[in-house]
C-alpha cells in the first residue's frame, strides 16, 4: 500500500524524523484556517499518490492565509497524471539551503535492503539518476545487521555529504530506517532532505510503500487505507481473499498458482497483439479452486466493464481437473445471469479427461474448450475482439 504524503510526513513524526507542522484540508476555507495556525508562510501541497507534483503546479508557495487559501483552491479538483486532487497538505514553510536524496528500499533484484542517497535531490532525481548515476549512492543493507549510526555514516560519506553534515544526516537514516523497519516498509524516502538556511536538517517530502503482507502485525495500518481511491474491484475481490490485481485490458484472466497466471498473461499478450486486445487483470484463485471461489473470481473478473472474455487456465494438481470442472459448472449456476461474457476453458494435468468430460457434458453455451494455453490464449483474444 502507497500512503499519502502527510501519512507519510505522521510517521516520520511517529519515529522522530525531523519534519515540520502540516494538516490536511480539503477546501480552500480549511488551507486558511491552518494556515492562519501556521504564522501565514505555507506550502500548499497536492495530495495524490503520484510522483512529480511540484512540476505539474500541485506544489505552491503560499505567503499568507488568503494567499493559501487561494492556492489551495487552485490545487483542489487540478488533475495529475490522471489522479484528481481532493486533498491538500498545508505544512510550514521551510527557507531551503540545500536539497538532498535519501531512501530506503526492498532491492528484489539483489535479494537485500538498499539505502540511496544524493547530495543532489529535488525535483531533478530522475534526471540525476539517469544521467549521473555516480551521484547517487548505493549501499546495500544486510536485514540482520541493520542501519545503525556507523552504517549510516557510512551511507552518508558515500554519498559525499560535507562533514558537518554527516552526524545529523546519520542520525536521520537512523530513524528512517526505525520507519522502514518498524512499520514494515517496502520503501521509504524522503525527497527532498533539506538543509535550511539556518543550518537544521528536514524531511520536507516522503513516500512510504507499507508491506500488504504485514498487515497481521499492522493492526494501525488498516487505517491508513484509502478505501475511496482503491479501485472497486480490487476492493471487492480483497473483501473475497481474492489476489485480483486490475488492469486495463479487455481479455479477463483467471488461472491457479502466481506463476501460471504470469504466463497467461504473457500469451495473451502475444495472442492479443493481433487483435489489438490485452489481458483486462491477474487473478489467481490459488491452489484449492472450490465452486465459490471460482464464481467469486468470475464475479470480479466479469464486473469489469471492459471485460469482452475470459480465459481460465487450470493446471490441476492436488485439486485435480474434476473438481475444477464442476467447480466452473456450479460457479455459472451460481451466477446465473451475471455471466454474460464468453468463456474460454483450457484445462490440463491431474484428471484431465474427465476434467474435459464433465464441461462437455455440460455444454454451457457460454463455454469453449481448447486443449493448448496457445491456443486458448488466441481463442479468447479473438472472442474479444469481436465483443468490442
Ligand atoms: N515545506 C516546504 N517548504 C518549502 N519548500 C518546499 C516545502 N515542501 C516542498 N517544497 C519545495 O517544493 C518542491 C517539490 O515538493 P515535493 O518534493 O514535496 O513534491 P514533488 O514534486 O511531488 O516531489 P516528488 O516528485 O519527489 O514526489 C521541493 O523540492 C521543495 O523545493
Ligand atoms: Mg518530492
Amino acid at each position: 500500500m502507497d500512503l499519502y504524503e502527510y501519512q507519510a510526513r505522521d510517521l516520520f513524526a511517529k519515529h522522530g524524523v525531523p519534519v515540520l507542522d502540516g494538516a490536511v484540508a480539503d477546501t480552500a476555507e480549511q488551507a486558511r484556517e491552518i494556515a492562519e495556525r501556521f504564522g501565514g508562510h505555507v506550502v500548499v501541497k497536492a495530495q495524490v499518490k503520484v510522483g512529480g507534483r511540484g512540476k505539474a503546479g500541485g506544489v505552491k508557495l503560499a505567503s499568507d492565509p488568503a494567499d493559501a487559501a487561494e492556492k489551495a483552491g487552485q490545487i483542489l479538483g487540478m488533475d495529475i497524471k490522471g489522479h484528481t486532487v481532493h486533498r491538500v497538505l498545508i505544512a510550514q514553510s521551510a527557507e531551503i539551503a540545500e536539497e538532498y536524496y535519501v531512501s530506503f528500499l526492498l532491492d528484489r533484484s539483489n535479494r537485500t535492503f538498499l539505502a540511496m542517497a544524493s547530495v543532489e535531490g529535488g525535483v531533478e532525481i530522475e534526471v540525476v539518476a539517469a544521467t549521473k548515476p555516480e551521484a547517487l549512492a548505493r549501499i546495500p543493507i544486510s536485514a540482520i545487521e541493520g542501519v545503525d549510526e556507523a552504517k549510516a555514516r557510512e551511507i552518508a560519506q558515500a554519498a559525499k555529504f560535507p562533514a558537518e553534515l554527516i552526524d545529523p544526516i546519520a542520525h536521520v537514516l537512523v530513524k528512517l530506517w526505525e520507519v522502514f523497519t518498524t512499520e514494515d516498509a517496502t520503501l521509504v524516502e524522503v525527497n527532498p532532505l533539506v538543509k535550511t538556511k539556518d543550518g537544521k536538517v528536514l524531511a520536507l517530502d516522503g513516500k512510504v510503500t507499507l508491506d500488504d503482507n504485514a498487515e497481521f502485525r499492522q493492526a494501525d495500518h488498516a487505517a491508513l487505507e484509502d478505501s475511496a481511491s482503491a479501485d472497486p474491484l480490487e476492493a471487492k475481490a480483497k473483501a473475497l481473499n481474492l489476489n485480483y490485481v486490475k488492469l486495463d485490458g479487455e481479455v479477463g484472466i483467471i488461472g491457479n498458482g502466481a506463476g501460471l497466471v504470469m504466463s497467461t498473461l504473457d500469451v495473451v499478450a502475444y495472442a492479443g497483439e493481433k487483435h489489438g486486445v490485452k489481458p483486462a487483470n491477474f487473478l489467481d484463485i490459488g491452489g484449492g479452486a472450490s465452486a465459490e471461489v471460482m464464481a467469486n473470481g468470475l464475479s470480479v473478473v466479469l464486473g469489469d466493464a471492459d471485460v469482452r472474455s475470459v480465459f481460465v487456465n487450470v493446471f490441476g494438481g492436488i485439486t485435480a481437473c474434476d473438481a475444477v470442472a464442476d467447480g466452473i459448472v456450479a460457479a455459472l449456476k451460481i451466477l446465473g445471469a451475471e455471466a454474460t461474457k464468453p468463456l474460454v476453458v483450457r484445462l490440463d494435468g491431474n484428471n484431465v479427461v474427465e476434467g474435459r468430460r464433465i464441461l462437455t457434458e455440460a455444454a454451457h453455451p457460454l463455454v469453449t474448450l481448447v486443449d493448448t494455453m496457445d491456443d486458448a490464449a488466441a481463442k479468447a483474444a479473438e472472442l474479444a475482439a469481436v465483443g468490442a
